[in-house]
């Protein structure tokens, strides 16, 4: 059927379930979301801020700065910002609603029907999603392996591309893995874009978590797409801001198809920036406790049968807990954890061919709850254990 009435779904959008006792995810999230006492583990998210954010925003509500429309493109003081931020040269920065939409331009702006994307699994699918409305394929290298450690490779690229490849995926480090790239992989990566004429799509949502990290675009300038988000060690998810970052001709492509033409949140751009000035006073504690928060997990992990973490430690705030071996599914294992008021991930959210395999769990949260996580995750393997 395909009439005005009843219109034909004109894109292919990762489909997804809804959890138990739910008409549709929303219904699911808004739940989640209103339980003031979960434990959120599921978003990969950050709630170990102070107010130096929230105080920006508020005095931007108080003094009702929104009642006008921010500068088209952002404040300059916030694109200067994250340059500096990311410390690359001859780049401009266009500020989006959250990287995703980000995400969306480029793909939009950049790629055509004959072209192929190369993205892994696991991996961010929304990226794919988008790319497959502007591309002829998305192809999803699988990299749950030990040999590849996790994650893409310059081998399994070039064993992916062919002439038609016209950008290639970098989640760095991997949602949901928590994989990162070397200095000597990414120079790899850039020569091989730069041979092929490939966009190098470098998304550094969680950059900030890592032990260490190094930036595609001093290895491919010209070539590099940088998604920029402040949802993640900023904590600002809900305000929904973020960028991508490339050479001034890109950056006028990408221009060229922005949808949000009035500007991106005010309120958010405050928050952003405040969050960027005061980085040093607040970075290094959110990293200290994330990196103890995953220590505990590990600890707890290593005491069960049948359960291991492929990454660990992981250079994300989160990290998949390979269930398998027990033999448990992880969509049963989230209800479970749900239920008793832990929200985690099932693997299917970020991989189609090893979703079945692990739980996805974020640990950018207060120590005191990781402790009632470690509490509640083996009582659970063991009630769902197939023995
Ligand atoms: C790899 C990756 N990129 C982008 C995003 C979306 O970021 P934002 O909230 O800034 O839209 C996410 C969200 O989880 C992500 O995992």
């Amino acid at each position: 059927m395909n009439d005005i009435k009843n219109p034909k779904k004109k894109f292919k959008k990762t489909e997804r379930v809804p959890p138990e006792g739910y008409d549709s995810s929303n219904d699911f999230f808004e739940d989640v979301f209103m339980d003031k006492d979960m434990i959120w583990m599921g978003q990969n998210t950050n709630h170990l801020h102070g107010d130096i954010i929230a105080d920006a925003m508020a005095s931007c509500v108080m003094e009702k700065e929104y009642s006008k429309y921010p500068p088209p493109e952002g404040f300059s003081e916030l694109r200067q910002l994250i340059l500096d931020d990311l410390n690359v040269k001859n780049c401009e920065v266009l500020l989006t609603a959250g990287a995703t939409e980000s995400l969306y331009l480029c793909m939009q702006a950049l790629l055509e029907p004959d072209d192929n994307v190369v993205l892994s699994d696991p991996g961010y699918f929304i990226i794919g999603d988008f790319a497959n409305r502007f591309a002829n394929e998305v192809r999803y290298v699988p990299i749950y392996n030990e040999e590849c450690g996790y994650k893409l490779t310059p081998k399994l690229l070039r064993e992916n591309m062919d002439e038609n490849t016209k950008m290639v995926i970098l989640i760095d480090p991997l949602n949901p893995l928590g994989s990162a790239y070397t200095e000597d992989e990414l120079k790899e990566f850039a020569e091989i874009a730069i041979e092929n004429d490939l966009y190098l799509l470098h998304d550094v949502t969680y950059k900030d978590f890592a032990r260490q990290h190094f930036s595609a675009e001093d290895y491919a300038p010209g070539q590099t797409l940088t998604i920029y988000s402040f949802s993640k060690i900023f904590g600002m998810a809900g305000l929904r801001i973020g960028s991508v970052v490339s050479s001034k001709a890109i950056i006028d492509v990408i221009k060229n198809a922005v949808v949000n033409d009035l500007g991106v949140n005010i309120i958010a751009q405050y928050g952003a920036i405040a969050g960027l000035k005061s980085k040093d006073e607040w970075e290094d504690k959110i990293r200290d406790i994330s990196f103890t928060n995953q220590k505990l997990i590990k600890e707890m992990i290593d005491e069960i049968d049948g359960v291991f973490l492929p990454v660990y430690p992981s250079d994300a705030n989160m990290m998949a807990v390979d269930v398998s071996g027990a033999g448990i599914n992880p969509k049963e294992l989230s209800n479970y954890l749900f239920k008793r008021g832990i929200f985690a991930r099932e693997g299917e959210y970020t991989s189609e061919l090893f979703g079945d395999k692990y739980l996805r769990i974020s640990f950018s949260i207060p120590t005191e709850e990781i402790e009632i996580f470690c509490e509640e995750f083996p009582k659970a393997i063991e009630a769902l254990r197939q023995k």
